[in-house]
């Protein structure tokens, strides 16, 4: 049986920012947003440093982390901090979206080709991104081209679909990981597979209560959710259960009043939607960590983020294996 400390004392814990950062390795974080992916790795030791295109994003990575994040339009010629054995990033991939087109790596509304050319450039020891695990079917054609374009830079590539409630986030998310190293990747040990987080460990006593600041969901808005889960067949309301991690947390459904948005249902059957505090918390954010700009911004912050606690199971992976290469040296160029 896993022992499972108090979620919010576990999130603490593990997500505490080391007193000082200056000796470590150097991450290249691409596409940072507010800085989810950064968080794990900067509570696992690495000094990272953000781009950025979204000033909210930045300003939200600039006010939690000890490192700077650059706000930039990311293209293959954009200039990076030099000197990084790694590089992270979660590349938005306009071929999903673009009816008809299938420019691929030559599409320059596509953030994949900055992330090639940056591990091209600058050479990491290992390099990794984050998408929506969607890329390995609806796009699998492309994700050849980018796996392809990688290992013609040298690297072995290997990728797995993770998903976040395996490592203490109370969340049913699932994302595409994909790893660019030299040899001896270990994809990091499940350390919650048994007993996992659930929406009430994270939530608590705010989920029986409606906070001043409550967007209660209106009769229409009741009337709209009702026929949307008919239409989907939905077996059990769409409402968070608060006894198992809750559904993937999107911009979409914590800002949108769409019919499958976040919900609590109160004791007294009202439907409140989520606060910022408790989608940042579903998603392992501690509360310490604020996010900057208008509320409809910090939720697309939270939906977008790696989350913390996954990013840092990843980040510990990362230095196991700089470790590695470390003490055998000539293993990797
Ligand atoms: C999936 S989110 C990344 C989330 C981040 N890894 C985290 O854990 O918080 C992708 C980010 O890429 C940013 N972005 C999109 N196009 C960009 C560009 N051309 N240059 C820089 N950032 C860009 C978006 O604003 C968004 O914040």
């Amino acid at each position: 049986m896993e022992y499972k400390p108090d979620y919010l004392d576990f999130i603490e814990t593990e997500l505490q920012l080391p007193a000082s950062n200056n000796q470590q390795h150097l991450v290249i974080d691409l596409f940072a947003g507010c800085g989810g992916f950064a968080l794990g790795f900067e509570a696992a030791g690495f000094k990272t440093i953000g781009y950025e295109i979204l000033e909210d994003a930045c300003a939200t990575y600039r006010h939690n982390l000890p490192s700077n994040c650059n706000q930039v339009n990311l293209t293959p010629l954009s200039d990076l901090v030099d000197g990084a054995t790694v590089i992270i990033g979660g590349p938005p991939c306009q071929p999903f979206s673009v009816g008809g087109y299938q420019l691929g790596l030559k599409d320059s509304r596509d953030g994949f080709p900055a992330f090639i050319s940056a591990v091209e450039r600058y050479c990491p020891k290992i390099a990794l991104f984050e998408n929506v695990r969607g890329m390995l079917f609806r796009n699998k054609t492309y994700f050849e081209e980018i796996v392809n374009s990688l290992q013609q830079l040298g690297y072995i590539v290997e990728w797995q679909i993770l998903n976040a409630t395996h490592y203490g986030v109370p969340q049913k998310r699932e994302r595409l990981f994909c790893v660019a190293h030299k040899g001896d990747w270990k994809w990091p040990e499940k350390t919650h597979f048994h007993s996992p987080y659930t929406a009430g460990d994270a939530l608590g006593e705010l989920a029986l209560f409606a906070p001043a600041n409550s967007k209660f969901l209106t009769p229409s808005m009741d009337e709209y959710v009702k026929k949307y889960e008919i239409a989907s067949k939905c077996i059990n309301p769409r409402d968070i259960h608060l006894n198992t991690p809750s559904r993937t947390v999107t911009c979409r459904n914590l800002c949108g009043a769409t019919g499958d948005m976040l919900r609590i249902r109160l004791p007294d059957g009202r439907r409140r939607r989520l606060t910022v505090m408790e989608g940042a918390r579903l998603q392992s954010f501690p509360d310490w960590f604020q996010f900057q700009g208008s509320e409809s911004n910090q939720f697309n912050q939270i939906g977008n983020a790696v989350p913390p606690l996954l990013g840092k199971a990843l980040a510990r992976s990362v230095k196991a294996y700089l470790n590695y290469i470390e003490t055998h040296k000539n293993f990797a160029t």
